[in-house]
């Protein structure tokens, strides 16, 4: 069994692809993801102007997961630009995902519109959800301004699929009100979860936080975050699957762990954490499993899947 998937007028060849964030910012991380199974290659969010980031130590590893600041590391949109242009000629079958981020209204746009222009880019990923950068606010969780920015965005004239990279929210009254934003403009899909943000890890042994920027504080990836991203999913496919996509993305390190993003509601997911952790051949092997896991409980399609959450 195989699935494909399609988000506006983009087929996907699987369902199962990298986030933007772990080993996708320089050529030869991307060319790797395609030659791997990944079913996209989905580039680091790039910025207008090249970052190097946040000072190291800014990601660890641990037992139930990752903690990272970053900081936007990347090498400004123009060379993702050039890189896409290359991985076109080399993987033409595999969808090229830019992730766009911004420091001002002004700098998402002209990356949309630049990326709209862009014939070897597939799909837009807007990032409204960056925790990583020092003294700025994520925008999704500011409602008003997402809206301006977004009815700005859904200016620009262009024929890709656009989607958003969100935060995860807490609160069901937050999720209904970004809801109500995203229901006013033409999104494609949406991505949940970014990391789990504001979080504190200690070394017992040497008395020390594991990373150094931002007074220590990173944003958590992996196990830790799995039943955030589900409920993330679940309240957003439930407010606006019938409008547009729901991306998984949030503890996923096994094929189990897609099957229960698709039953909350995700119909494609991203890998990130498990993919630091274990390079490429995560993307073969999750796969792997998940087919063998749908196919055992006698699924014939991922459609049967996707939200048929059998709630209590
Ligand atoms: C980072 O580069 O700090 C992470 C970016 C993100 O998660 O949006």
């Amino acid at each position: 069994m195989t699935f494909t998937a399609q988000i506006g007028n983009v087929t996907f060849p699987d369902i199962i692809y990298n986030s933007s964030g772990p080993r996708c910012t320089t050529p030869e991380e991307l060319v790797a993801l395609g030659n791997s199974e990944s079913s996209a290659i989905m580039m680091k969010s790039c910025s207008p102007e090249p970052r190097t980031g946040n000072p190291e130590p800014r990601y660890k590893e641990v037992e139930l997961g990752s903690i990272n600041s970053i900081g936007l590391a990347n090498h400004g949109y123009k060379k993702y630009i050039e890189y896409a242009t290359d991985l076109k000629k080399q993987f033409p079958d595999k969808p090229i995902v830019a992730s766009i981020v911004g420091f001002c209204h002004e700098d998402f746009l002209q990356l949309v519109e630049d990326f709209q222009n862009e014939p070897n880019v597939d799909v837009l990923e807007v990032n409204l959800s960056c925790p990583n950068v020092v003294g700025k606010p994520q925008i999704a969780y500011d409602f008003e301004t997402s809206d301006e920015l977004l009815e700005k965005i859904f200016t620009i004239s262009g024929n890709k699929p656009i989607g958003l990279k969100l935060p995860p929210y807490f609160d069901p009254v937050h999720t209904a009100s970004m809801a109500e934003v995203l229901k006013k403009y033409p999104i494609s899909f949406i991505t949940c979860i970014n990391s789990v943000g504001n979080t504190l890890i200690i070394d017992p042994e040497t008395e020390q936080p594991l990373i150094a920027p931002k007074w220590w504080l990173g944003w958590l990836g992996g196990d830790y975050v799995k039943p955030v991203a589900l409920a993330n999913v679940r309240a957003f496919y439930k407010l606006l699957g019938d409008r547009m996509r729901i991306i998984g993305c949030g503890g996923i390190k096994n094929g189990v762990d897609v099957f229960e993003h698709l039953l909350a509601g995700a119909s494609m997911v991203q890998l990130g954490t498990v993919l630091w952790k274990e390079d490429v051949e995560c993307f073969g092997r999750i796969q792997k499993e998940f087919y063998e896991y749908v196919e055992n409980k006698g699924y014939t399609s991922v459609d049967e899947v996707i939200g048929n959450l059998k709630e209590l």
